[in-house]
Protein backbone atom coordinates (compact mmCIF):
# COMPACT_ATOMS: atom_id res chain seq x y z
CA UNK A 1 0.00 0.00 0.00
CA UNK A 2 1.50 3.65 -1.23
CA UNK A 3 1.39 6.46 0.76
CA UNK A 4 -1.84 8.10 1.70
CA UNK A 5 -2.65 11.31 -0.79
CA UNK A 6 -2.33 13.79 2.34
CA UNK A 7 1.29 12.55 3.77
CA UNK A 8 2.35 12.92 0.32
CA UNK A 9 1.15 16.31 -0.32
CA UNK A 10 2.35 16.87 3.79
CA UNK A 11 5.77 16.16 1.76
CA UNK A 12 5.09 19.34 -0.55
CA UNK A 13 6.15 17.56 -3.75
CA UNK A 14 4.87 18.92 -7.05
CA UNK A 15 2.92 16.61 -8.65
CA UNK A 16 2.87 14.11 -10.22
CA UNK A 17 6.78 13.61 -8.62
CA UNK A 18 5.65 10.82 -6.14
CA UNK A 19 7.06 11.88 -2.59
CA UNK A 20 6.46 9.91 0.66
CA UNK A 21 7.15 11.30 3.93
CA UNK A 22 9.55 9.22 6.08
CA UNK A 23 6.81 9.18 8.96
CA UNK A 24 4.74 7.19 6.65
CA UNK A 25 7.54 4.41 5.57
CA UNK A 26 8.23 4.54 9.21
CA UNK A 27 4.76 3.83 10.70
CA UNK A 28 4.65 1.24 7.92
CA UNK A 29 7.46 -0.76 8.52
CA UNK A 30 6.55 -3.36 11.26
CA UNK A 31 3.72 -4.37 9.28
CA UNK A 32 5.46 -4.90 5.77
CA UNK A 33 7.97 -7.20 7.95
CA UNK A 34 4.95 -8.97 9.50
CA UNK A 35 3.54 -9.48 5.85
CA UNK A 36 5.85 -10.18 3.48
CA UNK A 37 6.82 -14.01 2.55
CA UNK A 38 9.75 -15.00 4.64
CA UNK A 39 9.67 -18.31 2.26
CA UNK A 40 10.43 -15.98 -0.78
CA UNK A 41 12.80 -14.01 1.05
CA UNK A 42 14.90 -17.26 1.96
CA UNK A 43 14.76 -18.68 -1.30
CA UNK A 44 15.98 -15.46 -3.01
CA UNK A 45 18.93 -15.70 0.40
CA UNK A 46 19.61 -19.56 -1.29
CA UNK A 47 19.50 -18.57 -4.57
CA UNK A 48 22.74 -15.92 -4.01
CA UNK A 49 24.64 -18.75 -1.59
CA UNK A 50 24.54 -20.27 -4.53
CA UNK A 51 25.73 -17.67 -7.58
CA UNK A 52 25.24 -19.31 -10.66
CA UNK A 53 28.46 -18.20 -12.55
CA UNK A 54 30.32 -18.06 -9.55
CA UNK A 55 31.99 -14.95 -9.88
CA UNK A 56 33.56 -13.79 -6.88
CA UNK A 57 32.93 -10.78 -4.94
CA UNK A 58 30.26 -9.31 -2.34
CA UNK A 59 26.51 -10.11 -3.90
CA UNK A 60 25.68 -7.20 -5.72
CA UNK A 61 22.25 -6.14 -4.62
CA UNK A 62 20.51 -3.02 -6.44
CA UNK A 63 16.91 -1.25 -4.52
CA UNK A 64 14.84 0.66 -6.88
CA UNK A 65 12.51 3.10 -4.72
CA UNK A 66 14.65 2.46 -1.60
CA UNK A 67 13.06 5.55 0.46
CA UNK A 68 14.04 4.97 4.00
CA UNK A 69 15.58 1.85 3.96
CA UNK A 70 12.60 -0.53 4.99
CA UNK A 71 13.65 -3.21 2.43
CA UNK A 72 17.23 -3.09 2.98
CA UNK A 73 16.83 -3.49 6.44
CA UNK A 74 14.44 -6.43 6.37
CA UNK A 75 16.52 -8.30 3.78
CA UNK A 76 19.75 -7.16 4.88
CA UNK A 77 20.50 -9.86 7.59
CA UNK A 78 18.45 -12.41 5.83
CA UNK A 79 20.68 -12.51 3.17
CA UNK A 80 24.50 -13.94 2.60
CA UNK A 81 27.19 -12.20 2.82
CA UNK A 82 29.18 -9.71 2.00
CA UNK A 83 26.74 -7.28 0.58
CA UNK A 84 27.39 -4.52 -1.82
CA UNK A 85 24.18 -2.78 -2.10
CA UNK A 86 23.30 0.63 -3.99
CA UNK A 87 19.92 2.96 -2.55
CA UNK A 88 18.40 4.03 -5.65
CA UNK A 89 15.59 7.06 -4.79
CA UNK A 90 15.16 10.10 -5.92
CA UNK A 91 14.05 11.89 -2.72
CA UNK A 92 17.46 12.90 -1.34
CA UNK A 93 16.33 13.20 2.19
CA UNK A 94 14.74 9.66 2.42
CA UNK A 95 18.12 8.03 0.96
CA UNK A 96 20.17 9.88 3.62
CA UNK A 97 18.16 8.49 6.19
CA UNK A 98 18.50 4.82 4.27
CA UNK A 99 22.17 5.22 4.33
CA UNK A 100 22.92 6.28 7.66
CA UNK A 101 20.52 3.80 9.77
CA UNK A 102 21.98 1.21 6.55
CA UNK A 103 25.80 2.11 8.35
CA UNK A 104 24.35 -0.20 11.30
CA UNK A 105 23.21 -3.29 9.66
CA UNK A 106 25.19 -6.67 9.58
CA UNK A 107 24.44 -9.13 7.10
CA UNK A 108 23.48 -12.78 7.51
CA UNK A 109 27.31 -13.79 8.47
CA UNK A 110 27.52 -10.29 10.88
CA UNK A 111 29.53 -8.64 8.32
CA UNK A 112 28.72 -5.10 7.79
CA UNK A 113 27.47 -4.02 4.44
CA UNK A 114 29.35 -1.53 1.36
CA UNK A 115 26.33 1.03 0.88
CA UNK A 116 26.03 3.17 -2.16
CA UNK A 117 23.43 5.77 -2.58
CA UNK A 118 22.22 6.82 -5.76
CA UNK A 119 19.81 9.69 -5.94
CA UNK A 120 18.06 9.90 -9.54
CA UNK A 121 15.04 9.37 -11.09
CA UNK A 122 13.90 5.57 -12.28
CA UNK A 123 12.97 7.13 -15.57
CA UNK A 124 13.62 6.04 -18.13
CA UNK A 125 14.74 2.65 -16.66
CA UNK A 126 18.75 2.87 -16.51
CA UNK A 127 20.38 -0.50 -17.28
CA UNK A 128 23.90 0.76 -16.10
CA UNK A 129 22.26 1.18 -12.59
CA UNK A 130 21.51 -2.30 -12.32
CA UNK A 131 25.02 -3.11 -14.51
CA UNK A 132 26.93 -5.12 -11.23
CA UNK A 133 24.03 -6.47 -9.13
CA UNK A 134 23.23 -10.22 -8.93
CA UNK A 135 19.47 -9.49 -7.02
CA UNK A 136 17.45 -6.63 -8.17
CA UNK A 137 14.70 -5.92 -5.61
CA UNK A 138 12.44 -2.96 -5.23
CA UNK A 139 9.62 -2.36 -2.22
CA UNK A 140 6.02 -1.09 -2.06
CA UNK A 141 6.77 0.51 -5.43
CA UNK A 142 5.11 -1.11 -8.51
CA UNK A 143 1.79 0.41 -7.98
CA UNK A 144 3.46 3.89 -9.56
CA UNK A 145 5.32 2.69 -13.06
CA UNK A 146 3.78 1.79 -16.04
CA UNK A 147 3.98 -0.97 -17.86
CA UNK A 148 6.58 -0.36 -20.53
CA UNK A 149 8.48 0.70 -17.15
CA UNK A 150 8.26 -2.70 -15.99
CA UNK A 151 8.79 -4.34 -19.60
CA UNK A 152 11.92 -2.12 -19.76
CA UNK A 153 12.84 -3.27 -16.37
CA UNK A 154 12.39 -6.86 -17.01
CA UNK A 155 14.57 -7.28 -20.36
CA UNK A 156 17.35 -4.80 -18.73
CA UNK A 157 17.42 -7.80 -15.70
CA UNK A 158 16.97 -10.85 -17.72
CA UNK A 159 19.90 -9.87 -20.36
CA UNK A 160 21.80 -10.05 -16.95
CA UNK A 161 20.71 -13.43 -15.87
CA UNK A 162 19.53 -11.31 -12.60
CA UNK A 163 17.08 -12.25 -9.93
CA UNK A 164 14.37 -10.02 -8.95
CA UNK A 165 12.70 -9.91 -5.61
CA UNK A 166 9.63 -7.23 -5.62
CA UNK A 167 8.08 -7.06 -2.94
CA UNK A 168 4.60 -5.75 -1.22
CA UNK A 169 3.13 -4.96 -4.66
CA UNK A 170 -0.62 -3.18 -3.80
CA UNK A 171 -3.41 -5.23 -5.69
CA UNK A 172 -5.96 -2.66 -5.60
CA UNK A 173 -7.69 -4.37 -2.69
CA UNK A 174 -8.72 -3.35 0.65
CA UNK A 175 -11.91 -3.48 2.99
CA UNK A 176 -12.93 -3.58 6.45
CA UNK A 177 -13.08 -6.56 8.65
CA UNK A 178 -15.54 -6.76 11.77
CA UNK A 179 -14.57 -8.00 15.19
CA UNK A 180 -14.39 -11.69 14.16
CA UNK A 181 -11.66 -10.76 11.18
CA UNK A 182 -14.87 -11.43 8.81
CA UNK A 183 -14.61 -9.44 5.59
CA UNK A 184 -17.09 -6.69 5.21
CA UNK A 185 -18.68 -5.71 1.75
CA UNK A 186 -20.08 -2.67 2.21
CA UNK A 187 -21.69 -0.63 -1.16
CA UNK A 188 -20.10 2.51 0.33
CA UNK A 189 -17.09 0.87 0.83
CA UNK A 190 -16.93 -0.81 -2.65
CA UNK A 191 -18.06 2.76 -4.25
CA UNK A 192 -14.55 4.68 -2.61
CA UNK A 193 -12.39 1.40 -3.43
CA UNK A 194 -13.42 1.86 -7.01
CA UNK A 195 -12.71 5.40 -6.93
CA UNK A 196 -9.50 4.97 -5.06
CA UNK A 197 -8.27 2.54 -7.57
CA UNK A 198 -8.94 4.84 -10.48
CA UNK A 199 -6.99 7.27 -8.43
CA UNK A 200 -4.21 5.17 -8.32
CA UNK A 201 -3.65 4.66 -11.70
CA UNK A 202 -3.21 8.27 -12.55
CA UNK A 203 0.72 9.20 -13.97
CA UNK A 204 3.19 9.39 -10.77
CA UNK A 205 5.96 10.27 -13.09
CA UNK A 206 6.65 6.83 -14.71
CA UNK A 207 3.92 6.92 -16.99
CA UNK A 208 0.42 5.52 -16.65
CA UNK A 209 0.82 4.06 -13.34
CA UNK A 210 -0.28 0.34 -12.59
CA UNK A 211 -2.06 0.82 -9.72
CA UNK A 212 -3.69 -2.48 -8.49
CA UNK A 213 -2.81 -4.03 -11.49
CA UNK A 214 1.33 -4.15 -10.88
CA UNK A 215 1.20 -7.77 -9.27
CA UNK A 216 -0.59 -9.25 -12.82
CA UNK A 217 1.08 -7.14 -15.13
CA UNK A 218 4.81 -8.20 -12.96
CA UNK A 219 3.71 -12.03 -13.61
CA UNK A 220 3.02 -11.68 -17.52
CA UNK A 221 5.99 -9.35 -18.07
CA UNK A 222 8.38 -12.46 -16.69
CA UNK A 223 6.28 -15.11 -18.12
CA UNK A 224 7.64 -15.03 -21.74
CA UNK A 225 11.44 -14.70 -20.22
CA UNK A 226 11.75 -18.29 -19.15
CA UNK A 227 12.70 -17.19 -15.47
CA UNK A 228 11.13 -19.36 -12.54
CA UNK A 229 8.62 -17.31 -11.20
CA UNK A 230 6.73 -17.37 -7.51
CA UNK A 231 4.35 -14.96 -6.39
CA UNK A 232 3.11 -14.91 -2.90
CA UNK A 233 -0.17 -13.11 -1.53
CA UNK A 234 1.23 -10.96 1.58
CA UNK A 235 -1.48 -8.38 2.44
CA UNK A 236 -1.74 -6.29 5.48
CA UNK A 237 -4.01 -7.41 8.05
CA UNK A 238 -4.63 -5.19 11.16
CA UNK A 239 -7.45 -6.90 13.43
CA UNK A 240 -9.92 -4.77 14.80
CA UNK A 241 -8.55 -3.40 18.43
CA UNK A 242 -4.72 -4.27 18.04
CA UNK A 243 -2.62 -1.76 19.58
CA UNK A 244 -0.61 -1.00 16.79
CA UNK A 245 -4.22 -0.66 14.48
CA UNK A 246 -4.45 3.18 14.48
CA UNK A 247 -1.70 5.10 13.70
CA UNK A 248 -2.03 3.40 10.32
CA UNK A 249 -5.47 2.58 9.74
CA UNK A 250 -6.35 6.82 10.63
CA UNK A 251 -3.79 8.00 7.21
CA UNK A 252 -5.14 5.36 5.13
CA UNK A 253 -8.68 6.13 5.51
CA UNK A 254 -7.76 9.41 4.90
CA UNK A 255 -5.63 8.95 2.23
CA UNK A 256 -8.65 6.63 0.73
CA UNK A 257 -10.82 9.57 1.18
CA UNK A 258 -8.70 12.38 -0.22
CA UNK A 259 -8.18 10.21 -3.82
CA UNK A 260 -11.71 9.38 -4.05
CA UNK A 261 -12.84 13.19 -3.19
CA UNK A 262 -10.42 13.77 -6.34
CA UNK A 263 -11.73 11.61 -8.52
CA UNK A 264 -15.45 12.71 -7.53
CA UNK A 265 -15.25 16.19 -5.51
CA UNK A 266 -19.31 16.41 -6.22
CA UNK A 267 -19.13 13.13 -3.77
CA UNK A 268 -17.65 15.03 -0.88
CA UNK A 269 -21.18 14.68 1.54
CA UNK A 270 -21.19 10.73 1.14
CA UNK A 271 -17.18 10.94 1.50
CA UNK A 272 -17.09 13.07 4.19
CA UNK A 273 -19.73 10.63 6.23
CA UNK A 274 -18.00 7.15 4.99
CA UNK A 275 -14.71 8.39 6.34
CA UNK A 276 -16.00 9.63 9.80
CA UNK A 277 -17.98 6.45 10.83
CA UNK A 278 -15.28 4.16 9.18
CA UNK A 279 -12.61 6.30 11.59
CA UNK A 280 -15.23 5.86 14.57
CA UNK A 281 -15.23 2.49 13.89
CA UNK A 282 -11.39 1.79 13.50
CA UNK A 283 -11.14 3.66 16.99
CA UNK A 284 -14.07 1.58 18.73
CA UNK A 285 -12.46 -1.39 17.79
CA UNK A 286 -15.12 -2.51 16.33
CA UNK A 287 -13.62 -2.39 12.72
CA UNK A 288 -10.07 -4.14 11.38
CA UNK A 289 -8.85 -3.56 7.86
CA UNK A 290 -6.83 -5.89 5.32
CA UNK A 291 -5.18 -4.46 2.56
CA UNK A 292 -3.91 -6.58 -0.49
CA UNK A 293 -0.34 -7.08 -1.37
CA UNK A 294 1.86 -9.45 -3.83
CA UNK A 295 5.48 -10.27 -3.95
CA UNK A 296 7.10 -11.98 -6.57
CA UNK A 297 10.78 -13.16 -6.71
CA UNK A 298 12.08 -14.17 -10.30
CA UNK A 299 14.83 -16.46 -10.92
CA UNK A 300 17.16 -17.23 -13.42
CA UNK A 301 16.53 -20.41 -15.31
CA UNK A 302 18.64 -22.96 -14.45
CA UNK A 303 21.76 -23.53 -17.34
CA UNK A 304 22.15 -27.29 -18.52
CA UNK A 305 24.62 -28.66 -15.42
CA UNK A 306 22.02 -27.27 -13.23
CA UNK A 307 23.70 -23.75 -12.18
C1 LIG B 1 6.04 3.74 -1.28
S1 LIG B 1 7.65 4.29 -1.24
C2 LIG B 1 8.49 2.78 -0.84
C3 LIG B 1 9.82 3.03 -0.20
C4 LIG B 1 10.54 1.77 0.26
N1 LIG B 1 10.84 0.90 -0.85
C5 LIG B 1 9.76 1.04 1.32
O1 LIG B 1 9.36 -0.10 1.09
O2 LIG B 1 9.55 1.63 2.40
C6 LIG B 1 8.10 4.53 -2.94
C7 LIG B 1 9.49 5.08 -3.11
O3 LIG B 1 9.73 5.25 -4.50
C8 LIG B 1 10.39 6.49 -4.71
N2 LIG B 1 10.06 6.96 -6.05
C9 LIG B 1 8.83 7.19 -6.56
N3 LIG B 1 8.92 7.61 -7.83
C10 LIG B 1 10.25 7.64 -8.13
C11 LIG B 1 10.99 8.01 -9.28
N4 LIG B 1 10.38 8.42 -10.39
N5 LIG B 1 12.34 7.94 -9.24
C12 LIG B 1 12.97 7.52 -8.10
N6 LIG B 1 12.33 7.16 -6.98
C13 LIG B 1 10.97 7.22 -6.99
C14 LIG B 1 9.83 7.40 -3.62
O4 LIG B 1 10.68 8.49 -3.34
C15 LIG B 1 9.69 6.44 -2.46
O5 LIG B 1 10.85 6.41 -1.67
Amino acid sequence: MNAPESDRLAAGAPSPRERFSPDWLSRREWLDARSRSHRLTGRAADWLAARPGGHGGPYGIVDLGCGSGSNLRFLAPRLPGPQRWRLVDHDPSLLALARRQGATLRDAIGERLVIEACCRDLSPVDDALMADADLVVASALFDLVSRSWVESLVTACVARRQALLFTLSVDGDWAFLDAAGQRIEDEEDIAVRTLFQAHQRRDKGLGPALGGEAPAVLVAAMAATGYRVESAATPWHLAAGESELLPLAEPLVQGWHDAALAQAPEEQPLLERWRASRLDGLAAGELGLTVGHRDLLALPPLLPGGA
